[in-house]
């Protein structure tokens, strides 16, 4: 891909998509001013989107020229996929995730709708269980079953797939060095225990194991209570591990 101005530089920030969870969205927009000069991408999510729309998507954009990832995970008919990938279109987010499992030829409605942007397919949600998995009707295991989500996505044209840390070598090798892969379920090393994510990686192995981006929440945005310099320094840390 081209690269422009502006992503030249972004280059000195750190490869974190933020995700930007808070119902507030004079809070989201204080934790993008307070962190925009080490993240990379914001994530706004589905509770983001149907609170705030394309307004808030817009209301972010003003205050950042970082990246921004809409967390949609569409999942429907391709023609209603489109449709949907169409209606964001004009807010250009780098990043649109579909789930990979609406398979090849809603991943490419996507993909025909949104030239600007990286469809990205998400694999199997981290949420689920073996068991889950099984019961689903998926006839290989989480891990087996992500690789081939994964390889369905990319030859459909996605530009990005985001998986579990402990799946990135397997999909990277399964893709090849293009796609950009993104994991949440990373913690820092010396990030508080207690929150809900269980099988995690640190940043700088998850990137070190061939993911691109590191989707990171909590450990930066609880040090909001301290106030905006606190998060920033958080931000800093965080990011100086990984450039
Ligand atoms: O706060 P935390 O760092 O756990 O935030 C991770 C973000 O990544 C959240 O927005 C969460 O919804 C998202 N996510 C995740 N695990 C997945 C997929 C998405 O934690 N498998």
């Amino acid at each position: 891909m081209h690269i422009d101005r502006k992503q030249s530089r972004q280059m000195s920030k750190a490869p974190i998509v933020l995700a930007v969870d808070t119902p507030e969205l004079v809070t989201a927009i204080e934790w993008v001013k307070a962190t925009q000069d080490y993240i990379s991408v914001y994530k706004l999510g589905l509770e983001f989107f149907l609170t705030f729309g394309s307004e808030g998507v817009k209301a972010i954009k003003g205050v950042t020229d970082s990246d921004i990832f809409l967390d949609l995970k569409l999942h429907d008919i391709p023609h209603t996929v489109s449709g949907a990938a169409k209606a964001v279109s004009n807010l250009a987010p780098r990043y649109l995730t579909v789930h990979a499992s609406g398979g090849a030829a809603m991943i490419k409605a996507a993909v025909d709708a949104s030239p600007k942007t990286h469809v990205t397919g998400v694999t199997i949600l981290t949420s689920l269980s073996e068991e889950d998995v099984s019961e689903i009707g998926y006839g290989k295991n989480s891990l087996d079953s992500a690789v081939g989500l994964a390889r369905i996505a990319v030859a459909a044209g996605a530009g990005a797939i985001v998986c579990s840390p402990l799946e990135i070598a397997a999909i990277r090798k399964a893709v090849g060095p293009t796609p950009i892969i993104i994991t949440p379920g990373v913690r820092p090393a010396d990030s508080a225990a207690g929150d809900d994510q269980v099988r995690t990686m640190t940043p700088k192995g998850a990137i070190s194991t061939g993911a691109n981006l590191v989707v990171i929440g909590r450990p930066i945005t609880q040090s909001w209570s301290a106030g905006a310099e606190a998060m920033r320094d958080r931000a800093a840390q965080i990011a100086s591990e990984l450039i």
